[in-house]
């Protein structure tokens, strides 16, 4: 089988349970993300996701299992992989513009002042940050603006890997309606793989290539992995009519609601604890439906 561009192999991650135990989080998680993928991973409070993220970054180390990208195990923080976290982590203390010339600055080395300041200035604007904001510090900046700021800090360094936790919880809706906008632009243009916590269905369905169900905590497990069989470029107010949407949605509704709760707990002796996947397509029929009413003009009469 080859190999995938990530791949996280036999991950179990246990911590101390407090009353001198031990508690298992996730055990054997085995999946891999393709080169150039958005991958969404969807999953109750407490079920792991942010301690994947983690140990997907370098930033902690797991009981046991290996995390590989590009066939090289990830062990340590690295400017290959970047990370944006919930909670901005801009440096206080530097305007909006010198929090990414600092990270591209540290990325390029060999840049002249001018080349890290055009492309720090340029990847800004993608995320429409222009003019005498680009100037402030981060408290004079709203929370949307902040974190267009970390976007822009995080895609400006070109990390292969791109590791958002919950980027947009703190948003109100028509902020991050803008933001996911601009974060699919600045995606499209480039080559980096992404891979986002979101509690928000509707967000990973309009992002994602494809969405990872995580079942509830402790042994938690990655269950699913469901293709978005959906087209590219997505609308988000076109998105809803087309075939395949609302099958799902509901099946990601159905899993989180109910079989999360279920399949959560169970231990299993498989080494490989691979998400199933699901691909769902009600294009299909419907181009089966076309055909028949096309070969069959009467079909086509009752159906007017
Ligand atoms: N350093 C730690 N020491 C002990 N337990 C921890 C530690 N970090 C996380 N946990 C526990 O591991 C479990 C998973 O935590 P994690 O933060 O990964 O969840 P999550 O899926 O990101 O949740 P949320 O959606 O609320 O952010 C939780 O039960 C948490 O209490
Ligand atoms: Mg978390």
């Amino acid at each position: 089988m080859a190999r995938s561009f990530l791949s996280i192999e036999r991950l179990t991650q246990q911590f101390p349970d407090g009353a001198g135990g031990t508690m298992t989080v996730f055990e054997n998680a085995t999946f891999g993300v393709e080169k150039g993928e958005f991958v969404c991973i969807l999953g109750h409070s407490g079920c792991g996701k942010s301690t994947i993220m983690n140990i997907l970054a370098g930033l902690a180390e797991p009981t046991s299992g290996v995390v590989k990208m590009d066939g090289e195990h990830v062990s340590g923080p690295s400017l290959d992989r970047g990370v944006v976290f919930q909670n901005y982590s801009l440096l206080p203390w530097l305007t909006a513009l010198k929090n990414v010339t600092f990270a591209v600055a540290a990325r390029f080395p060999k840049w002249t002042k001018q080349q890290v300041i055009e492309h720090s200035t340029a990847f800004l604007e993608k995320v429409g940050l222009t003019g005498d904001a680009i100037h402030r510090k981060p408290s004079q900046l709203s929370g949307g603006m902040r974190q267009r700021v970390s976007i822009a800090r995080a895609f400006a360094n070109e990390p292969k890997l791109l590791l958002l936790d919950e980027p947009f919880g703190a948003l109100d809706a028509l902020t991050r309606g803008t933001i996911q906008d601009e974060l699919i632009n600045v995606w499209s243009q480039t080559e980096q793989t992404v891979f986002m916590i979101t509690h928000d269905i509707d967000e990973a369905i309009l992002l994602a290539d494809r969405i990872l169900l995580m079942t509830n905590g402790p042994l938690a497990r990655v269950a699913e992995s469901v293709e978005i069989t959906i087209p590219r470029p997505r609308n988000r107010t076109e998105i809803v009519e087309h075939p395949n949407y609302y099958a799902i949605r509901n099946h990601l509704v159905q899993f989180l609601g109910q079989r999360s709760k279920e399949l959560s707990g169970m231990s299993s002796d498989d080494i490989d604890q691979r998400p199933q996947s699901v691909h769902i397509d009600k294009t299909a029929d419907l181009d089966i439906q076309a055909d028949a009413m096309h070969e069959n003009p009467r079909l086509r009469a009752i159906s007017e």
